[in-house]
């Protein structure tokens, strides 16, 4: 649609950025703090380890006076389960809750909205020795630790979301350090989306505690959406695009939306023998979840063909934006008509907004942007840091949004990854996402010293003028 004039973003829009715990924080065995499946993974080769970051831990002050400088409403952190219940269950420690309360009051001092996700790929490691996901215990070890959260952080924090990118740990877990498969698994599929189908529930039941305990708080999910294209008008190609968008989109938010498994993915799992088990409770847990609005992570779209032989040989995903495939069901294939990042990641910013009207045509439900970045080698020369190619990147994907508020869709915020430079899922610090760059590297810890990038600058005016500003 090329419209005649655009519509202004909301007033009270989130402007705003993320962050991860265990990804920004440092101190990752401080002041009580357990260790999480991060913690005692082995590391990617010649990648930062975990117990700096960028050392938010300590400098979070400097940091939300740096977020604040830029004029955000809002920031999008993690709370690390394991600060809060070092084993997972059990004791709380009362330093983990003391950290997050500043962190929350410093927010708010700024009147920087702090909108909270309760998970984000950090499971305790003591629960990782009793199984993890694949316990159904878990459903319960998430829902106690959600508790202590709105109990102790629920009269500030309005804004919720429950598990990040739940779809990455189902399909890429492993690749993020992430999903533990217990040993001689025979049908690893199974096994897999059995922890999803525990995750699915354990998120129905926080929403559904969250709406009780906290009548005024909104919570919705967290997961990373691409929406699918197909490589060709060739009807099986499309027939291969909406098997993709099955099992990669449209059965984390059925089920979190409607309380349903989506047809095309159960007949997937049906064909693989992986239908998850339900337990008592489970279809009813599911119906109750309601979510208020859909976080979602968008980085770029993927494309795929058809895979028109059940035997096919086809290599996995290298990591969440890489579409793998199926045989019989689909097979990723680059779009020749992207761009691509430093990193190997096509850049695809119309394809947010063909994402977030496709979002919108599904769900009728707002839609708050939890991630959307470009990690790039950035370069501090001088004090300065000339990232150009992130404001384009930004720039790109804000004008595609008001685009799609002009379309009809009912957007919340933008808070794009990273508020600030942190390590990567599996691809190091010198993959740096921030507007801040944080003097550090993956060979040595650095001054860890704060440079304001170009983009910060940048994305100030954006922010000042409520998007209409979006001139480098
Ligand atoms: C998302 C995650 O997948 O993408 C973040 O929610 C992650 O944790 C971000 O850091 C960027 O991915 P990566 O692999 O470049 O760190």
């Amino acid at each position: 649609m090329l419209h005649k004039k655009l519509k202004p973003f909301p007033e009270n829009f989130f402007w705003g950025a993320s962050t991860s715990a265990y990804q920004v924080e440092g101190a990752n065995l401080e002041d009580g703090k357990g260790p999480s499946c991060q913690d005692v993974k082995e590391l990617p080769p010649g990648t930062a380890d975990l117990k700096t970051c960028a050392d938010h831990y300590h400098r979070y002050k400097e940091d939300i006076a740096l977020m604040a400088e830029m004029g955000f409403k809002s920031y999008r952190f993690s709370i690390a389960w394991t600060r809060i219940l070092p084993k997972g269950t059990g004791e709380v420690n009362q330093k983990g809750i003391e950290f997050y309360n500043n962190l929350i009051n410093e927010c708010l001092k700024y009147k920087i909205t702090p909108i909270v996700t309760m998970f984000h790929f950090d499971m305790p490691a003591e629960l990782d020795k009793r199984g993890s996901w694949s316990n159904r215990d878990s459903i319960q070890w998430f829902v106690d630790f959600a508790k202590v959260l709105f109990e102790n952080f629920g009269d500030r924090v309005k804004y919720w979301l429950t598990i990040n990118e739940q779809n990455m740990l189902t399909l890429v877990g492993p690749i993020i350090g992430t999903m533990c498969i217990p040993e001689g698994t025979k049908n690893i599929t199974k096994e897999v989306y059995q922890q999803n189908h525990h995750m699915l529930v354990a998120q129905a039941k926080a929403m559904e505690l969250c709406h009780k305990m906290l009548p005024d708080a909104k919570i919705g999910p967290a997961p990373n959406i691409a929406f699918v294209y197909p490589a060709s008008s060739k009807p099986a190609d499309i027939l291969a695009a909406e098997n993709y968008n099955a099992i990669r989109n449209w059965i984390y938010l059925d089920m979190a939306v409607k309380g349903i498994y989506n047809p095309i993915a159960w007949a997937y799992l049906e064909e693989n023998d992986a239908c998850p088990t339900f337990g008592e409770g489970d279809a009813e847990s599911l119906k109750n979840a309601h979510p208020d609005f859909i976080g979602f992570n968008y980085y770029n779209t993927a494309t795929v063909q058809a895979s028109l032989d059940r035997n096919e040989n086809i290599s996995p995903s290298a990591d969440q934006q890489s579409a793998r495939g199926e045989a019989g069901f689909y097979k990723g294939c680059s779009n020749p008509n992207l761009p691509k990042t430093e990193f190997g990641w096509e850049i695809d910013p119309e394809g947010f907004r063909v994402t977030i009207r496709e979002l919108t045509d599904r769900y009728h439900l707002p839609l708050l942007v939890t991630e959307n970045g470009l990690g790039a080698y950035d370069k501090l020369e001088d004090g300065k840091i000339h990232d150009s190619y992130r404001i384009k990147y930004l720039r790109d994907h804000i004008k595609q949004i008001q685009l799609a508020i002009t379309d009809g869709a009912n957007m919340l915020g933008y808070n794009p990854w990273s508020a600030i430079d942190l390590v990567s899922t599996h691809e190091g610090i010198r993959k740096r996402y921030g507007f801040i760059y944080v003097d550090t590297t993956d060979e040595a810890v650095g001054s860890l010293n704060r440079y304001r990038k170009d983009s910060f600058f940048w994305y100030k005016k954006v922010i000042a003028s409520n998007g209409a500003d979006l001139s480098e």
